[in-house]
């Protein structure tokens, strides 16, 4: 007999124009697929650490070579690069004539090209864009995303994230002209990442397909990404961070992280993104560390509001099962996520980490003006928020599952 739905499905949008070439070796194809974009002339932009001195690196130059394209590079992008960066990758884009830009390496290389092919396009100031002052009315310069984490998302998604240098804030910007055209996602290229970058990044790509399963813009074409990522995260992240030559585990982050850009960017994140971004941007903390401590202490605030979606999600993720009452089966969310934070070693709360109290009002003054806050499933008051920051400070879960 065949299933009656009980409701219409609520109208819905989704929309990724990223093309994606993911797959063990496929990175030794780069320089073809370019081409094959029509791309005669390249910037590459990477990081300043182990990226620009890698093997991958080094291959992903000569691809280009071998295809005739031609490149300049600006090895030079740091960890939540701030504006400057932005405008000096825009201004040699604008210089060399590009025709694209290629990021290679984490988010931070990926956002950082993005934001400058938004500037290079029509030299509009990537502030202007950050604090709504501009929209972007030409589009950017084609970005190539190449990513050496499983993480961030940045290779399919219509994000990125600048640092305002002088304001100390992390500012992300959306729009459908800073999805990359394409995102090439080589496993391969995630073998030499050290466990705690593993273990980070991995755990800011989870937080990904939460927020986004969570927020209140979720769809059915976001819902069948985010569990299904959720569910081979939640499997397979701990493997990755205890053998980092684990190829599998390493396949299955990477496209988990990749397909999650794609979710968010039709429903934005949520609140642990809100608290993590004034984190990083004040004391420096990793983007993925910063989510991970925060995020059991944003679920255990949800699980008020939020019980239902976060019973199916716990239910995807092995976590509970569908015998178990909703508020039962959120509880068991928090837990497991907390556990598994704590099985990668990484801290229990922000104050472990090194925030002092003295940080929280310019944290929470940030976290209440955060874009998504609207999509978030629990309509929290500032002093809910301020409640909820206590909580992740001090390491007392119990006080936010009450906040
Ligand atoms: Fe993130």
């Amino acid at each position: 007999m065949a299933e009656s739905a009980d409701r219409v499905v609520t109208p819905f949008s989704f929309h990724c124009p990223t093309r994606l070439h993911f797959g063990s070796g496929v990175a030794a194809r780069a320089g073809a697929l370019l081409a094959a974009e029509g791309f005669g002339s390249v910037l590459l932009v990477t990081g300043t650490g182990h990226t620009v001195r890698s093997r991958g690196y080094a291959a992903l130059k000569e691809s280009l070579e071998a295809a005739g394209i031609s490149w300049d590079e600006f090895p030079a992008v740091t960890a939540d690069p701030g504006d400057g960066l932005v405008r000096e990758a825009a201004a040699l884009a604008t210089a060399g004539g590009r025709s694209a830009l290629v990021a290679y390496g984490g988010g931070s290389p990926i956002d950082c090209a993005k934001s400058a092919a938004l500037m290079a396009a029509d030299g509009t100031d990537i502030l202007e864009y950050l604090h709504g002052r501009a929209f972007p009315a030409g589009g950017a310069l084609p970005v190539v995303a190449i990513p050496t984490t499983a993480g961030t998302g940045s290779e399919m998604s219509s994000a990125a994230v600048t640092t305002d240098t002088a304001a100390r804030r992390k500012l992300g910007f959306s729009h459908e002209c800073l999805f990359p055209r394409l995102a090439i996602v080589d496993p391969e290229l995630h073998l030499d990442m050290p466990p705690p970058i593993t273990a980070a990044t991995g755990m800011d790509a989870l937080t990904h397909v939460i927020e986004s399963f969570l927020s209140l813009g979720a769809n059915p074409a976001s819902d069948a990404i985010n569990l299904h990522s959720a569910a081979r995260i939640m499997r397979f992240l701990e493997a990755a961070w205890r053998d980092g030559s684990d190829l599998a585990a390493r396949s299955e982050m990477a496209c988990a992280s990749a397909l999650a850009g794609a979710a968010f960017s039709q429903t934005g994140l949520g609140m642990v993104h809100g608290f993590a971004h004034p984190v990083g941007a004040r004391l420096g903390i990793a983007h993925g560390l910063a989510n991970a401590v925060i995020l059991p202490y944003v679920l255990a605030a949800l699980a008020r509001d939020a019980a239902p979606r976060m019973a199916t999600l716990a239910t995807a993720l092995g976590l509970a099962t569908p015998s178990d009452a909703p508020a039962d089966a959120a509880r068991k969310l928090v837990l497991g996520i907390a556990g598994l934070k704590s099985r990668l070693g990484m801290p229990a709360s922000l104050g472990m980490l090194g925030v002092g109290a003295g940080e929280a009002p310019a944290i929470l003054s940030d976290a209440i003006a955060y874009r998504a806050r609207p999509r978030s499933p629990r309509a929290f008051t500032d002093g809910e928020l301020s409640l909820l920051l206590d909580s992740a400070l001090s390491g007392d879960l119990d006080a936010a599952f009450r906040a």
